[in-house]
């Protein structure tokens, strides 16, 4: 199989650019997620607060969310549709549909529409929807509230002009990758914002194994966290050494390093995790029934 090309774009923008200088974004729903994301266009100000908008089924969260960041509060869905250009649904994905249903027939033609919701199809989010928008999917993971997420996106039609802003509106969030809808954008679900999940599951193995040989809670996370951090920056930051490079330069032959990662070969650790992998997907395809 030929390797698929994906459009990768990273770093911080900074200048506002000139499409978003005048758009209105509006969330529907201002969970984690939202909150994630809105302040990190504000804080990166590819966005100020006076162009972003929200609404959420309790009005104390919403409230708490308005008065701590300046943007601006809806109690009506339908009347923050009317005034937005931009409308991101992020609410969970088994409120998403039958929320749709009270709000559908307020959408207007061109707006560009963003779904965070895992495992919706945007087939399923255009039917649901009585006007045709410009629709995307994004996945986005947690570390985008320290702007060093991963952040797939998929769209239904190839238009340069909403990949672009869409490019714009997350690159200051970190790195942002355009799937194919279907197995690409699965596998980066999985592997990206799951794999966050993954990661901190292995972490807390390296903490308890720590903690077994007279570390304290503290000391032994601070370790392990230290460890996968400076592993990760170190690959970061080592961009003429592959990932093979890297891991050669750690493992002397007959060494500690090398028995340690000859048990894990053993062990078929990267079947297991492929394996889990691969139950991860099978669960995203299950939520998108
Ligand atoms: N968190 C992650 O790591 C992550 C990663 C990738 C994608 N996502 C996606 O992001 C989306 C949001 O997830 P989240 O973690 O931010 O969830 P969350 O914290 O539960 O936020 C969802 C929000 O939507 C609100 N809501 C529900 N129905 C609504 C409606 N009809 N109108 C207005 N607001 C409504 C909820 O209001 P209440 O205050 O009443 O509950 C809640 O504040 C999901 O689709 C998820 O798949 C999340």
């Amino acid at each position: 199989m030929d390797p698929v090309r994906f459009n990768i774009v990273g770093g911080e923008r900074k200048v506002m650019n000139h499409y978003l200088a005048h758009k209105k974004i509006g969330f529907v729903g201002c969970g984690n997620m939202a909150q994630t994301i809105a302040r990190g266009w504000v804080d990166s100000q590819i966005l100020r607060p006076d162009q972003i908008s929200a609404t959420n089924r309790s009005p104390g969260k919403l409230k708490k969310f308005a008065d701590d960041t300046g943007i601006n509060a809806f109690d009506s869905t339908e009347q923050m549709l009317e005034d937005c250009d931009v409308i991101v649904l992020a609410m969970k994905p088994q409120d998403l549909l039958t929320a749709l249903e009270d709000f559908q027939h307020a959408f207007t033609d061109n707006q560009i529409v963003i779904s965070l919701a895992a495992g919706i199809s945007l087939h399923t989010i255009k039917k649901a929807i009585n006007a045709p928008v410009r629709l995307v999917r994004i996945m986005p993971n947690t570390p985008a509230s320290i702007k060093e997420g991963v952040i797939g996106y998929c769209i239904a039609d190839n238009n340069n002009e909403l990949k672009t802003a869409i490019e714009d509106l997350f690159s200051p969030l970190g790195l942002v990758i355009e799937a194919d809808e279907g197995e690409a954008f699965e596998a980066l679900t999985v592997s990206a914002a799951s794999g966050v999940g993954f990661v901190f599951e292995l972490m807390i193995y390296w903490r308890e194994w720590l903690e077994e040989h007279g570390f304290d809670e503290e000391t032994a996370t601070l370790m392990t966290v230290k460890t996968f951090l400076g592993a990760s920056k170190l690959a970061d930051q080592s961009s003429n050494l592959s990932l093979e490079d890297l891991l050669a330069r750690v493992t002397s032959k007959k060494g500690v390093t090398a028995a340690g990662l000859a048990s894990m070969r053993e062990l078929e650790l990267e079947r297991g995790l492929r394996y889990s992998f691969e139950k991860a997907v099978l669960r995203d395809r299950e939520l998108s029934q």
